[in-house]
C-alpha cells in the first residue's frame, strides 16, 4: 500500500499511527538507485517513509534548482510497482508541495558538520552540505526514524549525516546503499538525463578511469603514491573537477594505515558534473 502526503500536518497524523519505520530521503525523478533503497527498507521494515523534495537549500545560486526534474507522478507508479512485492508493507510518501511545509517562516536553523562539509565537493558548492545536512535533519526530527537509507554514490554525503548524526546524538542508523550502475559502467543519476549522446558516451571515463586506478593499486597500501603520481597525470584533463584518494572511514588524505580507500571523482560535461566513487580494501 502507498500512501502520498503532501502536508507535514498530514505526515504527523500518518506518522502517529506506527511504531519503528524506516526512511528513505530523496529528491524524486527516482531511478534504480532509489529504488534499491526502498527494496532494501522493505525488507527491514513494514512501514516504510520516503521523502520527495527537492530541497532548494542545498542548491548554490547559479546551480540547476527551477530545473531539477520533478516527475511525481511517475515516481509514485515506481514506488508502487514495487511495493507490490511486498503485500503486507505500507509506504507513505512525504511530497510536501509547498517548501515551508518543511522549512516554515522562522524556524530556520542551520546545521553544519564542521570539516568534512567544506571539503572536496564541499568546497566546490560552497553551502551545500549545510543544506543537505539542514534538511535531513528537519526531515529525521518529523520522522522519526529508527533506520534511514542514503546511497553510497554520494558518499562525501553519506559521512556528512552519519558525521551529524553522531555529533547530535541521533538514535538513527545510517544504512549506505551500493551504487548502481548503467551497463556502460556509468552511476545512475537523475542528473544523467541532461547528458546529450556525445556526453553520454564520453561518461564511461569516469568508472573506467576509476577501474584503472584500482587497478594499479593492486589492493596495495604501497602503491597508493604512486597511482597518485597517475591521477596528477590524469588531472591534467581539466573535465576532472576533483579525483581523490582517502581513507573510507575517516575521509582522511592521510591513508597511511588505511584498510580501506574511497576513490571519489567528479568529471565534468558541459554543466553536467558526473559523481562517482568506488572503495577497495587494502593491506
Ligand atoms: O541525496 C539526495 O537526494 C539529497 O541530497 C537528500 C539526501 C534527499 C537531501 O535532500
Amino acid at each position: 500500500m502507498v500512501i502520498l502526503v503532501q502536508t507535514t500536518a498530514q505526515l504527523l497524523a500518518e506518522r502517529a499511527k506506527n511504531s519503528k519505520i524506516g526512511f528513505v530521503p530523496t529528491m524524486g525523478n527516482l531511478h534504480q538507485g532509489h529504488i534499491s533503497l526502498l527494496e532494501r527498507a522493505l525488507t527491514e521494515y513494514k512501514t516504510v517513509y520516503f521523502s520527495i523534495f527537492v530541497n532548494p537549500k542545498q542548491f548554490g545560486p547559479n546551480e540547476d534548482f527551477a530545473r531539477y526534474p520533478r516527475t511525481l507522478e511517475n515516481d509514485i507508479s515506481l514506488i508502487d510497482k514495487l511495493t507490490q512485492r511486498f503485500p503486507n508493507s505500507k509506504v507513505v510518501v512525504y511530497s510536501p508541495k509547498d517548501p515551508q511545509e518543511v522549512f516554515p517562516e522562522n524556524a530556520d536553523q542551520l546545521i553544519s558538520v564542521w570539516g568534512l562539509s567544506t571539503e572536496l565537493e564541499g568546497k566546490i558548492r560552497p553551502g551545500h552540505f549545510d543544506g543537505v545536512a539542514t534538511v535531513v535533519h528537519r526531515l529525521f526530527k518529523l520522522i522519526k526514524p529508527e533506520t534511514a537509507y542514503f546511497g553510497l554514490k554520494d558518499y562525501q554525503q553519506y559521512m556528512v549525516i552519519r558525521q551529524m548524526v553522531k555529533d547530535l546524538n541521533m538514535a538513527i542508523k545510517i544504512t549506505g546503499m551500493p551504487i548502481i550502475r548503467e551497463e556502460s559502467g556509468l552511476a545512475l543519476s537523475s542528473r544523467n538525463q541532461y547528458l546529450d549522446p556525445e556526453q553520454k558516451n564520453t561518461s564511461i571515463i569516469v568508472s573506467q578511469t576509476l577501474k584503472q586506478i584500482i587497478k594499479k593499486l593492486d589492493g596495495k597500501r604501497d602503491n597508493i603514491s604512486k597511482a597518485r603520481e597517475i591521477i596528477q597525470e590524469i588531472l591534467n584533463d581539466s573535465h576532472w573537477n576533483y579525483l581523490e584518494i582517502r581513507d573510507s572511514e575517516t575521509f582522511s588524505l592521510n591513508t597511511t594505515s588505511s584498510n580501506n580507500i574511497t576513490i571519489l571523482a567528479v568529471y565534468q560535461l558541459g554543466t553536467t558534473r558526473l559523481l562517482d566513487n568506488m572503495q577497495v580494501e587494502i593491506q
